[in-house]
This record gives structure tokens, sequence and C-alpha cells, in this order.
């Protein structure tokens, strides 16, 4: 599945630079292909939060504040966080009450943060070490296609 996800999304990022753009047609489609993801969205540093940016799935928490939930622990880290239970990560963020794991991915380029790609899935475990890594893959592809100094400038904060 990987191997295909990777060429589409580079042939939707490739000939645009605009970060929401690309974004948006990368969570409609890794939404539309990915099994058992019931959430699949960007949340972009601005100031001390992380605001909510486009994604796929039901609405969701729009601000999530310094240093709590799983996806502040993927910034403070600056790394995948993939956790099999949510409910026994002391603080994580509640957006949807069937959400059961999920996982999330910072967005690095050039040794700044912008954000992260966070996915929910309301089945246990269901994120994998294979999927880590190939997520981790394609948000390369999108960060590096993608003009970050403009949306980290729009948003307020990279780091
Ligand atoms: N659970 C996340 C909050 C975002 S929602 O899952 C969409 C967290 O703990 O950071």
């Amino acid at each position: 599945m990987y191997k295909d996800l990777l060429d589409e999304i580079q042939s939707l990022v490739i000939d645009e630079r605009n970060f929401v753009v690309n974004a948006s047609n990368f969570v409609a489609h890794l939404f539309s292909k990915m099994p058992d993801v019931s959430w699949i969205g960007f949340y972009l540093l601005s100031e001390d939060s992380l605001l909510i940016g486009p994604y796929q799935g039901k609405p969701a928490c729009v601000r999530l504040h310094k240093n709590k939930g799983v996806c502040w622990a993927s910034v403070n880290k600056r790394e995948v966080v993939n956790v099999d239970n949510v409910h026994e990560f002391p603080t994580h963020v509640v957006c949807d009450a069937e959400a059961n794991s999920e996982i999330v991915i910072p967005l690095i380029k050039n040794g700044l943060i912008y954000g992260v790609l966070d996915l929910d899935s309301h089945s246990l475990a269901r994120f994998t070490h294979d999927d880590a890594l190939n997520l981790r893959k394609l948000v390369d592809l999108l960060v590096n296609a993608s003009d970050m100094y403009a949306i980290g400038k729009f948003y307020g904060k990279a780091y």
C-alpha cells in the first residue's frame, strides 16, 4: 500500500508549493486509502499552541495547549509518537471519545518544526512500526514539496 501511496502523494504535490493546498489533498487521499483510520489531520504551531489545519473526519479540538497530549509529545521529542492505547497516555487530549490508538508525525524541514500530522483509530494498537516509517516518508515528501517558511510565518511560529 505505501509504495503506491508514496507515488500518488508525490504526484499530488509535485506542481504546488502552497502547504495548505498540498496538505488538504494529502489528508483527503490518505483518509480514502488507509483502513481503520477515524481521523487524520494537521496541527500547526502557533505561538504556544497547536492549531488545527487541514483534516478529514469529524470536527476536532481546534487548539491544543502547550505540552499536553500526544501531539505536543511529538513536537517536544521531534519524533514519531505511536500510542497503542490512548487511555494509558497520561495527558492525552480527548477529541473523539471513541478513539483508542493514535500516531503523530512531526513536520520538520531544515531543522525547524512546523507542527504535526495526527492519525486516530477506533481500534487499539492500529499503527505499526511500518506505518511510522512510511508516514514519516510521506510527511517528508509533503514538507519538501511545500513552502514551509510561508506557513510558519502565517501561523506564527516554527522552532
Ligand atoms: N489526541 C490528541 C489531540 C488531537 S485529536 O486526537 C484529533 C492529543 O492528545 O494531542
